[in-house]
């Protein structure tokens, strides 16, 4: 057998990591494993005459994570620079350090437990049942637009009691604000305009305002008529704590619309893309019943295989050396999740495919610190119940035309996989 499957492209081994271009051509793999063989902590140069730390070993990865008071979130978690100002402003969760960032994932992670979200699975099945029916029923269709876009943000509504009929609309805003870098999603592609106006809102994006508003719609409503759902449990007073300021509460709003949508629609898709050309794990997954441990194993292969969030910034507090690298206070350091989870000291034959793969501690959601996904459950299992509603409904699928991807430094994934369906 191969060391690297037939379809995963490994790309330039001397890509700019930086270039949001770059990643339009697949996650450049080869200079993931270049650096991890000869420089796991590498300096990296940026245009505007900065640069960053690239840390690509998996240990490493984890070591930067869980150190967070060496290495902060303040600064911001992507490679852009915001001022104190900007940086307060805009701070979501992900933004913040502990203890500050321990009380807010205090208030919003009851929501999100393995078992609250397992509550919902019949209602998200549901809606993937439906979503995935009228796509089949079309014969030939793109899975991007018409199952994986339609459903993360449908889903993550039903968690927030939203009216499904405002799904379409934030899936929009949803785009605009992760794919700010990528023309097809935004008219304020932050990289080739100025988007100065809009430095003060999350993602340096107007359609923040827009989602400031719905936040702000969807808090008034629930204060008049309380219901189960967690926008509910957000705004209610807390025991342990104060509850939720409206700022937080719309940026932690702003957050999950951003979190939830693009990141589990390209997973779903990237899932897709390696089963097309591996019929015999289709057959296993359709053999399997709904609740196989084969599933578990195969979702969890398909987070590390996709890994859409390439990296996480974080910002040295300190000086500190690693690998003999000498680490300035203020460096900005990139953990790069996508080369930690294809590190041979880690993962067995990494460019290998394996929906039976044990042990897979994969850092699609991040991995030892203290920012580790707040959706990884509900967005394992909005994957699984997918890809299930979808084999059950199908003997065979094939790729009828060319992919493309979206065009960031910070997600990576298909944005286009037209499909036909046996
Ligand atoms: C397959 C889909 C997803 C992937 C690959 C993904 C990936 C990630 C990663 C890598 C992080 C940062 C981890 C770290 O810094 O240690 C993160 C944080 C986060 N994710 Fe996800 N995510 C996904 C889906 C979701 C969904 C569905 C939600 C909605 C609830 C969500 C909400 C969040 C939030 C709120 C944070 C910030 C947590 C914190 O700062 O404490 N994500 N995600």
């Amino acid at each position: 057998m191969s060391l690297i499957d037939a379809d995963f492209v490994m790309g330039d081994d001397h890509a700019d990591l930086t270039s949001h271009d770059t990643y339009t051509k697949g996650v450049p793999h080869a200079t993931f494993a270049r650096l991890r063989k000869e420089d796991p902590v590498s300096w990296i140069d940026e245009e505007d005459g900065s640069g960053f730390w690239a840390i690509t070993k998996y240990r490493d990865i984890i070591d930067v994570s869980r150190d967070y008071e060496t290495f902060s979130s303040r600064m911001g978690i992507r490679l852009e620079e915001m001022t104190p100002e900007e940086t307060e402003a805009r701070g979501t969760m992900m933004e913040t350090d502990p203890p500050d960032h321990t009380r807010l994932r205090r208030l919003v992670s009851k929501g999100f437990t393995r078992r609250k979200v397992e509550s919902y699975e019949e209602q998200i099945r549901e809606l993937a049942a439906d979503v995935v029916e009228t796509a089949v029923a079309k014969g030939e269709f793109d899975f991007v637009t018409d199952v994986a876009t339609q459903l993360p943000m449908k889903m993550l509504g039903k968690l927030m009691g939203t009216p499904d009929e405002d799904g379409d609309h934030l899936v929009e805003l949803g785009d605009s604000l992760l794919g700010n870098t990528d023309p097809e999603f935004t008219d304020f592609v932050v990289d080739q305009m100025d988007t100065d106006e809009y430095r003060m809102v999350p993602f340096r994006s107007p359609a923040a305002i827009e989602v400031f508003e719905y936040a702000r719609s969807q808090a008034a409503a629930r204060r008049e008529h309380p219901t189960e759902d967690i926008i509910t449990q957000l705004l209610a007073d807390t025991t342990d704590g104060d509850p939720l300021t409206e700022l937080e509460f719309n940026n932690f709003f702003t957050l999950l619309v951003a979190a939830a949508n693009d990141t589990t629609r390209y997973t779903m898709t990237g899932g897709i893309h390696a089963l097309l050309s591996r019929p015999d794990m289709i057959a296993k997954l359709k053999a399997a019943p709904d609740d196989d441990e084969r599933w578990i194993t195969a979702v969890d292969e398909i987070l590390r295989w996709t890994s859409v969030t390439t990296h996480f910034r974080r910002t040295a507090s300190v000086d500190v050396e690693m690998r003999g690298k000498q680490i300035k206070a203020g460096d900005k350091v990139l953990i790069y999740f996508v080369s930690g989870d294809f590190d041979a000291d880690q993962f067995e034959n990494p460019y290998h495919f394996n929906i039976d793969r044990v042990s897979n501690d994969h850092m699609a959601f991040g991995r030892g610190g203290p920012h580790l996904c707040l959706g990884a459950w509900l967005a394992r299992m909005e994957v699984r119940v997918t890809l299930q509603e979808l084999l059950k409904r199908i003997d065979g699928i094939e790729q009828v035309g060319d992919i493309s991807r979206l065009r960031s430094n910070f997600i990576a994934g298909i944005k286009h996989l037209p499909v036909a369906i046996r």
